[in-house]
């Protein structure tokens, strides 16, 4: 009978335990925080795959209280997978030179802030990891890009290392810039007073940079664009090595088998819709 009890006993102490441990995890759903930023095909919220692991990190970007833009972090490879936003036409937003880092990744937060401001900063990139490009090549290759920036509050929000990811210099300042100056060009033509959605993510690659932050392999960008009842009017794709070779274009279905097989798990741009 005792033996009895004290098993119940232990039942109920694992039970309790199990049910706190859920209760006290905080689960951030970006698709929560920022629907606005991820394409709803037919009404239904389309997000890019989210890749299970404590490492991968959904953040919505925020600057001076704005989301303006929605972002996968990957802490362990200190990278973006992902960045997601919505593209309204070129408004010609300027460069600011300061990069913000994610208090969010070190359990403070809740929007953007200078480095300065973050003690003890471990799960994300550092604007000391990029220095030192003239004997390495690698700039911070914007995913979300100043060019596709909807405000100038927008443009500033994008100088934030977790949207950045090492980019060769050339490839950044060159056929990298053509694709983000196409895809404008295409959804300004065949795209307006309707919604386009884009999403701008990496491959992880080989090396480290400062033996700290992954350089990707690759760089690939998609765009859906829905008609005002939120049916697939135009879509399309581009994945590149990173470095400064011609970019390839494809269909977004294309695009999800590439990086299925470059991720090694599935994933899918727009939830398996805008192709
Ligand atoms: C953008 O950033 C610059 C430089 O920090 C700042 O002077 C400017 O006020 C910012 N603009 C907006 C709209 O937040």
């Amino acid at each position: 009978m005792s033996l009895f009890l004290s098993s119940i006993m232990t039942l109920l102490t694992l039970l309790l335990l199990a049910l706190s441990g859920c209760s006290s995890e905080v689960v951030n759903d970006f698709t929560h925080t920022c629907p606005q930023f991820f394409a709803n095909p037919g009404g239904t919220l389309s997000p890019p795959t989210v890749f299970k692991g404590n490492n991968y990190k959904q953040i919505c970007q925020i600057l001076n209280n704005i989301p303006e833009y929605a972002t996968l972090y990957d802490t362990a490879n200190r990278i973006p997978v992902y960045s997601a936003y919505k593209f309204q036409g070129r408004k010609g937003g300027d460069r600011q030179g300061n990069w913000y880092i994610e208090p969010q990744l070190e359990d403070k937060g809740p929007q953007m802030a200078s480095e300065s401001n973050v003690k003890h900063i471990n799960n994300q990139a550092v604007n000391a990891d990029y220095k030192g490009t003239s004997t390495h090549h690698f700039v911070k290759g914007h995913l979300a890009p100043v060019l596709h920036a909807t405000s100038q509050s927008c443009a500033n929000a994008t100088f934030t290392l977790t949207n950045a990811a090492p980019q060769n210099d050339k490839f950044n300042n060159g056929e990298w810039k053509k694709i983000e100056n196409a895809v404008a060009k295409t959804l300004e033509k065949q795209c307006k007073g309707n919604s386009a959605y884009i999403v701008t993510g990496v491959v992880p690659g080989p090396d480290k940079l400062n033996n700290r932050v992954n350089i990707p392999g690759h760089f690939w960008t998609a765009y859906c664009c829905l008609d005002n009842n939120l049916k697939e009017k135009a879509s399309g794709a581009f994945i590149g090595e990173n470095k400064n070779v011609p970019v390839k274009e494809m269909s977004v279905k294309e695009l999800d088998r590439k990086l299925s097989d470059e991720y090694g798990k599935v994933f899918r741009v727009f939830g398996s819709k805008c192709n």
